[in-house]
């Protein structure tokens, strides 16, 4: 099913997923050829009942066919627990671990006995007894270390605070690559609130492993990228530059034009929020006048949503419109993170 070598993967059996920094370009790259495996077995043992042309082509091809993807983690149970709200990164992973044939069992936080008291870590000392993995998604970063000191299980770090969001990361070069054809040589802006937003952290230290041509970080002055992930970008000899809004100069330069929320939540003072909110909407017009009728190279727009209003609904039917697509990238990729987890890349590459 595929020549890759993805024994560099097996040290991340059993082990938690906290920081996009784990991985080195070798595992990152296998990693994606898993998911990309993933997406394969996927289209043909559940096919879309609305089959498109591509789709159909693998439906046919047998070496997808086997194993079945519902009997590799049977018995597996993962616990989510998201002391924040999540619509993608919750349904995502809940699906991935379905779709592998493993449980989900649910504890809504308001309804736990943290509301009587109970502190994180013997929330997760309880969870951690009946779960094979936990998702965990928590304002405070501090949390996740805290979780990670009392588990046994393997916990994926679903966004501690402002700190990281490396599921995310790992989705987001994958649906790179599988839009683009590659990682290196792609020039990126990360566009919005680079302070708060965990899934820029997480993506800018990721795609240090590659050779990014450029990579713009464009922010309002008030939320630039925090100092530490800036260092980490110096010390990789990341060629960067600060920008505060995206000019057409810099849009006709772009690969992937990666766009956040200004993260509302995490401001102290509602006014600061105000005086920031819609001061960048990209839409449809922005696009074309930047880039022209024939532009030099493909663009995409990217997103890890939700969106509120940096991106205007009138992208959404464009071509360069990318978000939509990457939502699935998300679930193949969380699959292919359960199996290496799980220790079960053999049984799926059928060695
Ligand atoms: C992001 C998050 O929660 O960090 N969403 C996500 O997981 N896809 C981004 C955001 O909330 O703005």
């Amino acid at each position: 099913m595929s020549i890759f070598n993805f024994d560099c993967l097996k040290q991340f059996q059993g082990v938690s997923i906290c920081s996009a920094t784990q991985f080195n370009r070798e595992q990152a790259e296998a990693i994606l050829e898993l998911a990309s495996i993933m997406r394969k077995m996927d289209a043909v043992q559940n096919p879309s009942p609305k089959q498109d042309a591509a789709s159909s082509v693998l439906v046919n091809d047998d070496k997808f066919q086997q194993p079945r993807l519902n009997s590799i983690l049977n018995g597996k149970i993962l616990v989510p627990l998201f002391f924040e709200n999540s619509t993608r990164t919750f349904s995502s992973f809940c699906a991935a671990m379905q779709k592998l044939g493993g449980g989900v069992s649910y504890l809504p936080i308001e309804a736990s006995s943290i509301s009587k008291g109970e502190t994180l870590e013997d929330t997760i000392r309880t969870v951690d007894c009946y779960a094979d993995a936990i998702c965990l998604r928590h304002p405070q970063q501090e949390a996740l270390a805290k979780a990670c000191s009392v588990a046994e299980h393997p916990i994926m770090n679903c966004g501690n605070g402002i700190g990281e969001h490396p599921s995310q990361s790992l989705l987001d070069i994958f649906t790179m690559q599988q839009e683009l054809g590659r990682l290196d040589g792609l020039t990126i802006a990360l566009l919005g609130d680079l302070k708060h937003g965990r899934t820029v952290h997480s993506l800018a230290k990721l795609l240090t492993l590659f050779k990014i041509e450029k990579l713009f970080l464009i922010s309002p002055e008030s939320l630039p990228m925090p100092a530490d992930v800036v260092e980490f970008l110096k010390s990789k000899n990341i060629n960067f530059e600060f920008a505060s809004s995206p000019t057409n100069e810099i849009l006709k330069q772009l690969d992937v034009l990666y766009v956040t929320r200004i993260q509302k939540e995490r401001f102290t003072n509602i006014a600061d929020y105000e005086a920031i909110r819609g001061s960048y909407i990209i839409n449809k017009e922005m696009l074309d006048r930047a880039c022209g009728s024939e532009p030099s190279k493909k663009l995409i727009v990217m997103h890890p949503l939700p969106r509120v209003d940096e991106i205007s609904t009138d992208l959404d039917d464009d071509p360069r419109a990318a978000y939509f697509r990457q939502m699935k990238c998300g679930l193949h990729l969380r699959m292919a993170l359960f199996v290496i987890c799980f220790g079960k890349i053999n049984a799926v590459i059928g060695k």
